[in-house]
């Protein structure tokens, strides 16, 4: 076993063989987690020849770890990614029912993984319901551990609801709630150190890949302390952290409120590169531009601390039960995913020969049959199948 190591910046040393635990997930984490191993696999070998590789350690969470242990969590599985600090996770199911977190939320909130990181981009040939998906090439920073995600809220009728309303009209001389006996309330909190680290992070990210801008996505208008803060904080950090870079040109921030965000991203998306936004806004802008490329079946994801190193790639969809067990998931979600981990361990080549692999297989009119069926004479190949693909495309590069 062997560790990444974390130096107080938080850049990694990484050995030449590298732990990753890895959680298949349930539904179609089952088909797609094994598919995508194979391709990382496949193209580590390929890059590297055997120098350089992945020891995949299985930790457990999601139905399979209370089928084996009772809990759906596993403090083992919290330890090993607190451990070897990187790993990846397939999809899990939420489990129904009164006081349980989702166990997204709770691997997110253990781990502070205060970035939640969704590159969009078009591949050729899939189909989109935008004239020009090809204009789309934008990294999304979504705030992952504050605003109305904090979870503080009382539901109506409440002792809880009733108390807080008294206090907002006895205390703090509130009389704009129309409805207060039927009203629900949700408490938003957005903090000056949590908006400076996310935006700090864009910052650099857009830096260091050369990209030209970071916008500001925020509802200031109408939010003024939250959303507004956030945008007038990430300003000023940017202007402290970044004096030259903006002086000189290289850097450009901006910002812009939501709702017209929500439309220039599907008039006019090369505007936009790095966008750092809220935890709300980050949610409804990420699956809207996934939908412009081709869906959630193909939109990677990662979460993500720069401080500590921590970070979880994940598939960004759900366990799709419709489909699960038939062979018939999408697995470039995770596989995508993947290219994000290895590009964030510095594997650079290995992450480019899956996304040149993926590229070539979708120019071959080869898809699973959610983006299939889109193609004009697409061949819809199996979750297996399509991974079989691209293990072969891969082994005939020369590299
Ligand atoms: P879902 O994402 O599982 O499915 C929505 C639709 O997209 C379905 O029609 C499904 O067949 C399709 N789909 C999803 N992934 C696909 C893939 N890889 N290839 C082809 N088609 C795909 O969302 P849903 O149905 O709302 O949630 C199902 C379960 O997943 C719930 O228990 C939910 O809590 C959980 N979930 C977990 C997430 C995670 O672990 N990150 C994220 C979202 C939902």
């Amino acid at each position: 076993m062997t560790k990444v190591k974390i130096n107080g910046n938080g850049s990694l040393l990484v050995p030449d063989c590298v732990t990753i635990p890895f959680i298949t997930g349930d539904g179609v984490g089952v088909e797609i987690t094994p598919a995508m191993r194979r391709v990382v696999d496949e193209a580590v070998r390929k890059c590297y020849g055997g120098k350089w590789r992945i020891d995949w350690l299985e930790v457990l969470a999601g139905q399979k770890a209370y089928d084996m242990s009772g809990v759906y969590l596993p403090e083992a599985t919290m330890a090993a990614f607190r451990e070897y600090h990187i790993g990846i996770k397939g999809p899990l199911t939420t489990p129904v029912g009164g006081g349980i977190r989702s166990l997204n939320v709770a691997l997110r909130q253990d781990l502070d993984l205060y970035v939640c990181q969704r590159p969009v981009r078009w591949f050729r040939g899939i189909a989109s319901p935008v004239l020009r998906p090809d204009w789309v090439n934008m990294v999304i920073f979504r705030e992952n551990t504050e605003d109305i995600y904090a979870g503080i809220e009382w539901e109506a009728g409440s002792a809880e609801a009733h108390k807080f309303f008294n206090f907002l009209q006895q205390e703090m001389g509130v009389d704009k709630i129309r409805f207060p006996e039927t009203s629900s309330f949700g408490v938003k909190p957005v903090s000056k150190e949590g908006s400076e680290r996310l935006i700090v992070a864009a910052c650099r990210y857009a830096l260091e890949h050369g990209l030209p801008s970071v916008t500001l996505v925020h509802k200031g208008n109408i939010m003024k302390f939250t959303e507004g803060g956030f945008k007038r904080w990430g300003y000023e950090v940017a202007q402290k952290e970044f004096a030259q870079e903006i002086s000189s040109g290289r850097l450009v921030i901006n910002d812009c409120i939501a709702d017209a965000f929500l439309q220039n991203a599907l008039l006019r998306p090369k505007d936009y590169s790095v966008v750092a936004t809220l935890n709300l806004n980050g949610d409804y802008i990420s699956d809207m531009l996934a939908a412009q490329v081709g869906g959630i079946g193909i939109a990677p994801g990662a979460n993500i601390n720069y401080h500590t190193g921590n970070a979880i790639f994940e598939a960004t969809h759900g366990t799709a039960p419709d489909i699960a067990g038939k062979n018939k998931a999408n697995p470039c979600s995770i596989i995508l995913s993947a290219v994000m981990m290895l590009e964030y361990l510095g594997w650079n080549e290995a992450a480019g020969c899956v996304v040149n692999a993926i590229e070539t297989i979708f120019d071959r009119k080869m898809a699973t049959v959610d983006l299939a069926r889109f193609m004009e004479n697409g061949m819809a190949l199996g979750t297996k199948e399509f991974a079989d693909e691209l293990v072969r495309i891969i082994d005939g590069v020369s590299v």
